[in-house]
């Protein structure tokens, strides 16, 4: 039987935009981009070129892009976080399919005119909790649901941040200012909080939370530094850890959201951009560490730690049952049976499952969930799929207000 691809809009060719659309180089017969809107030029370009979109399926804005009701099942929203309730909610009244990057919207009353929308339309909107379609993370959600470790009493999770990516996105770049984007409990552990819902299969009902903006602050900048790391002392320069010319210039780790990726274009970045500023001399105000406490139906408690200042990334998790402990380093999962006291090693890596991109293989694979719901799914399931990330939001939302408020926030 020949199947037809899916045929996506992308708005917002950025980085996530680019590697979601990516898909349909690797799987042509599966995913087709038949348009773009994007208002930076060189974005929309590098786009067209990769996906061969003629000048008439390019767009400068992604109301012009709607008004031009292109032939596409699904649009794809990768604006940044201020961007997407008002699109999201525009393509539905259209009748779009969307895969929409989280945070679905701003805040909790936002998201309620969304899940409204939803409900509505009866579209599917896949939120990108990219986590939940990797082999490492399903596999933790397979032992936990199958009882492996008896039933769950706590978890303990950390989110380590990594002091580079910290720097890059939450104080320099697109997420460093949360009156621009959105907290960063928001931000980053949305996918946690999903995460957590998933494994459990329960909701949450409390939350309390405490954390702040410790170190990337004016008052701990080094005598002598300059604005912009490029024109920093050398003796100041090399002592720093986040110096701009360290991340981008002498590694290549943080290119990838650039277009020109090459040491002349990462030097006139560095020149221009906000990536080339002190970190010290930034309008930041997201957090830099944050601890959330969760108190889940069944009395099971959660303890989550989203943490900056970190060597490297990789969630890690232990999870403490009746009858076993699983402990988790982002790849390897160890599970210890109390009952005959015998250990077993799950290890993702050696596992066969869909990978080949990035977020351990669940760039691609909520793709290939978009494209299987809309072929197979229900307006439950897609219902179902949606409002589950509902609930990932809430908790952010009440962690934010909790510590905001130096207190304890009861989920309604
Ligand atoms: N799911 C995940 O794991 C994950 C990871 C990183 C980022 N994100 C989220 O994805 C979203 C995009 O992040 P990114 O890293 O790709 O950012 P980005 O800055 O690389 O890309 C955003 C793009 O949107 C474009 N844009 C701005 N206004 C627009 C408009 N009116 N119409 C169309 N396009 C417009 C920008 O020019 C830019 O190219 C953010 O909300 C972010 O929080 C999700």
């Amino acid at each position: 039987m020949t199947v037809t691809p899916l045929k996506m809009l992308v708005v917002g060719a950025g980085d996530r935009g680019r590697t979601y659309a990516s898909f349909a180089k690797t799987y042509p017969d599966q995913l087709r981009i038949v348009g773009v809107a994007e208002p930076n030029p060189a974005n929309r370009d590098f786009f067209a070129k990769e996906h061969a979109l003629p000048t008439e399926a390019q767009w400068p804005d992604w109301r012009e892009a709607l008004a031009a009701r292109p032939a596409a099942d699904a649009v794809a929203i990768c604006t940044p976080d201020a961007l997407h309730l008002d699109p999201a909610l525009a393509f539905l009244d259209a009748g779009y399919h969307l895969l929409l990057e989280k945070p679905m919207a701003r805040s909790w009353n936002e998201c309620r005119r969304l899940d409204e929308k939803v409900r509505q339309t009866r579209r599917l909107v896949l939120v990108g909790h990219v986590l939940r379609y990797t082999n490492y993370f399903s596999k933790l959600k397979q032992l936990i649901a199958g009882g492996e470790i008896g039933d769950v009493v706590s978890i303990q999770h950390l989110e380590p941040v990594a002091y580079m990516h910290a720097a890059h996105s939450f104080c320099r770049g697109n997420w460093g200012n949360t009156k621009r984007s959105t907290p960063m409990i928001l931000q980053k552990c949305c996918h946690d909080f999903d995460q957590f819902v998933w494994w459990l299969g329960k909701r949450c009902l409390r939350v309390s939370s405490f954390g702040g903006l410790r170190h990337f602050r004016p008052e701990n900048r080094p005598a002598g530094a300059a604005d912009r790391c490029l024109d920093c002392p050398a003796a100041v320069e090399r002592d720093c850890p986040f110096s701009a010319r360290k991340i981008y210039l002498e590694r290549d780790t943080y290119r990838y959201p650039f277009v020109d990726r090459t040491d002349d274009g990462m030097a006139a970045m560095l020149r221009d951009s906000p990536y080339g500023r002190c970190v010290y001399a930034c309008d930041n105000d997201a957090v830099d560490h944050q601890i959330v406490n969760l108190l889940f139906e069944g009395g099971v408690t959660v303890s989550h730690l989203m943490e900056s200042y970190t060597y490297t990334g990789g969630r890690q998790t232990k999870v403490f049952g009746t009858r076993g402990e699983i402990i988790g380093d982002g790849r390897k999962l160890q599970i210890h049976h109390f009952s005959n006291r015998t250990t077993s090693v799950w290890d993702s890596v050696l596992e066969a499952g869909p990978s080949g991109s990035g977020h351990g293989g669940g760039d691609f694979g909520i793709v290939r969930e978009l494209i299987r719901q809309l072929r197979e799914g229900s307006p439950a399931d897609h219902l179902a799929a949606f409002e589950m990330s509902l609930e990932s939001h809430k908790i952010a939302f009440a962690a934010e207000a909790s510590r905001l408020a130096l207190g304890e926030v009861q989920i309604l």
